[in-house]
C-alpha cells in the first residue's frame, strides 16, 4: 500500500558510514509513494556522493546555503516550505546538538529551523557516543521540543564495536515515516482485536495452549490506530510491548477471552480474531499440583477436554454483528479450510496463513497470507507483519464504505 503518496519528505543525509544506506531509503521511501529531495552535509558527500542521491531522487542534490545553482531550482526557505516531513538519516552527533542549540550554520540545519513541518531523526553513531551524557541531554531536549526519534538499533558498529548507535533498518525507517501519517481509513470506527494464544489451566502450574506469538495481532492493533481507529485489543499472554493509543485487557484463558470480548462488542463496528484461541480446554483444572507418582512403570494418564466457546462465531450470532475478520491458520488444503470456516462462522472476511511454512505464521516476523472474502480471494505477497496488516486494514476499509455506500 503507498500510504506516502503525494507526500514531500525531505532527506537529510549527514557525515557517517550510514550515509550509503540513503540511497536505499530514497527507493523505498518512493516506493511507498513519497517524493523525495535530499539535502546533504559537506561531511556527507565523503561517504556517498550527491551525483547517487541526484540520480536516485530525480532531482538536484542541495549542498549549500548559499549555493546559486540549487537556489535556483527551490531555495531553502521554499524547500522547507515544500516539505511535509523533514527526516534526517543518519543523523549524526554533530547534527543533531547543532540541532538542539538551533545554529543555522549550514543548509541542513538552517532547514531545520525554517521548517513547520514535523522533523524525524534516525541517528547512526559509535555506540560510545551515543551513550555520551552530552549526546543524550542533546536528546531529550529535542524530544521535549517534538523532534520524533527512529532508533537508533543495537548491535554490531562499522568500528567494530557492539552497542546502540546503528542506523535503524531501512525497512523500518519507511515503517515509522508511513505512521507519520495516518491514513484516516478507519477515523471514527472502533475496532476490537483479539491477539496472542490462551492458556487453559491443567493445574496450578501447569496448561495447555499454542505458539501464538500475538506479533500478527498486535501489528494489525498498531496498523489499526494508525488508520484513525479506536482500538480494544484483547490479548492472551505474550511479551509484546502495546502500542502506543492502544487499549488493552490482559486475559489468560478462552474463558476469560469470551467474556471480556462479550463484555465490549457492542461498541465495535469491526471484529478481527486473531487470537489463537485453544480449541479444548481440561474439564476441570486440578485445585493442587498433580503429583508424579514413583511407580516402576511409566504411568498413564488421561485428561478429560471439552470444546471452548468459539468466540468469533458467537459475535456473528449477535443481533447486530460488527464487521467479522477471522483467521485461519491451517498446514494443508489452506484456502478450502479457509473458505469453508468463512461460511460456518459467518464472517465477512478470513486471513489465510499456512503455518506449515516457518518462514512465515506463528512465531515469525513475516506472513503469507491471502485475503479471502464471500466474492474474492486476494493474494497478499510475503512480507512483514507490520506492511501485511497495512494492507489487511486497506482491504478492511475498502469493504466496509462499499456496503455503507451501498445501504
Ligand atoms: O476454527 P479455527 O480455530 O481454525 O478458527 C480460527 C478463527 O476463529 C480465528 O479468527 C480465531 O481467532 C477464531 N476463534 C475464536 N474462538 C475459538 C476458536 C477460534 O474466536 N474458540
Amino acid at each position: 500500500m503507498k500510504n506516502l503518496q503525494n507526500k514531500h519528505i525531505l532527506l537529510g543525509v549527514t557525515g557517517g558510514i550510514a550515509a550509503y544506506k540513503g540511497a536505499e531509503l530514497i527507493r523505498r521511501l518512493q516506493d511507498s509513494g513519497a517524493e523525495v529531495r535530499v539535502v546533504m552535509t559537506r561531511a556527507a558527500t565523503e561517504f556517498i556522493t550527491p551525483l547517487t542521491m541526484q540520480a536516485l531522487s530525480g532531482f538536484p542534490v542541495s549542498l549549500d546555503l548559499l549555493d546559486t545553482e540549487t537556489e535556483s531550482v527551490m531555495g531553502h526557505i521554499e524547500l522547507a516550505r515544500w516539505a511535509d516531513l523533514v527526516l534526517v538519516a543518519p543523523a549524526s552527533a554533530n547534527f543533531l546538538a547543532g540541532l538542539r542549540q538551533g545554529r543555522g550554520d549550514d543548509l541542513l540545519t538552517t532547514l531545520c529551523l525554517a521548517a513547520t513541518c514535523p522533523i524525524a531523526v534516525a541517528p547512526a553513531m559509535n555506540q560510545a557516543m551515543w551513550g555520551n551524557v552530552a549526546t543524550q541531554e542533546n536528546c531529550a531536549g529535542l524530544r521535549r521540543n517534538g523532534v520524533i526519534f527512529f532508533g537508533p538499533d543495537e548491535g554490531l558498529q562499522a568500528c567494530g564495536e557492539i552497542g546502540q548507535g546503528r542506523l535503524l533498518d531501512v525497512a523500518h525507517i519507511v515503517e515509522h515515516t508511513c505512521a507519520i501519517f495516518p491514513s484516516n481509513l478507519l477515523t471514527g470506527k472502533t475496532v476490537m482485536i483479539t491477539a496472542g494464544p490462551t492458556r487453559e489451566a491443567i493445574d496450578p502450574v501447569r496448561y495447555i495452549s499454542n505458539h501464538s506469538s500475538g506479533k500478527q495481532g498486535y501489528a494489525l492493533a498498531e496498523a489499526a490506530v494508525e488508520a484513525g481507529a479506536k482500538v480494544l485489543l484483547i490479548s492472551g499472554p505474550v511479551a509484546l510491548a502495546v502500542p502506543d493509543r492502544v487499549t488493552v485487557i490482559n486475559v489468560v484463558s478462552a474463558d476469560d477471552m469470551y467474556a471480556a470480548v462479550m463484555e465490549n462488542i457492542t461498541e465495535c463496528d469491526i471484529f478481527i480474531g486473531v487470537a489463537a484461541v485453544a480449541d479444548f480446554k481440561p474439564v476441570a483444572a486440578a485445585v493442587q499440583k498433580i503429583k508424579k507418582q514413583h511407580d516402576t512403570e511409566p504411568r498413564t494418564m488421561t485428561l478429560t477436554l471439552v470444546e471452548n466457546p468459539d468466540i468469533i462465531a458467537s459475535v456473528a450470532a449477535l443481533p447486530t454483528p460488527p464487521f467479522l475478520v477471522g483467521f485461519a491458520a491451517e498446514t494443508e488444503n489452506l484456502l478450502t479450510y479457509a473458505s469453508e470456516k468463512l461460511n460456518r462462522k459467518g464472517l465477512d472476511l478470513i486471513v489465510a496463513n499456512d503455518v506449515a511454512d516457518s518462514r512465515i505464521g506463528f512465531n515469525s516476523d513475516n506472513n503469507g497470507t491471502t485475503i479471502i472474502s464471500k466474492d474474492k480471494v486476494t493474494p497478499l505477497a510475503v512480507a512483514s507483519k507490520r506492511q501485511v496488516s497495512v494492507q489487511i486494514i486497506q482491504v478492511i476499509a475498502d469493504l466496509l464504505n462499499t456496503r455503507e455506500l451501498s445501504k
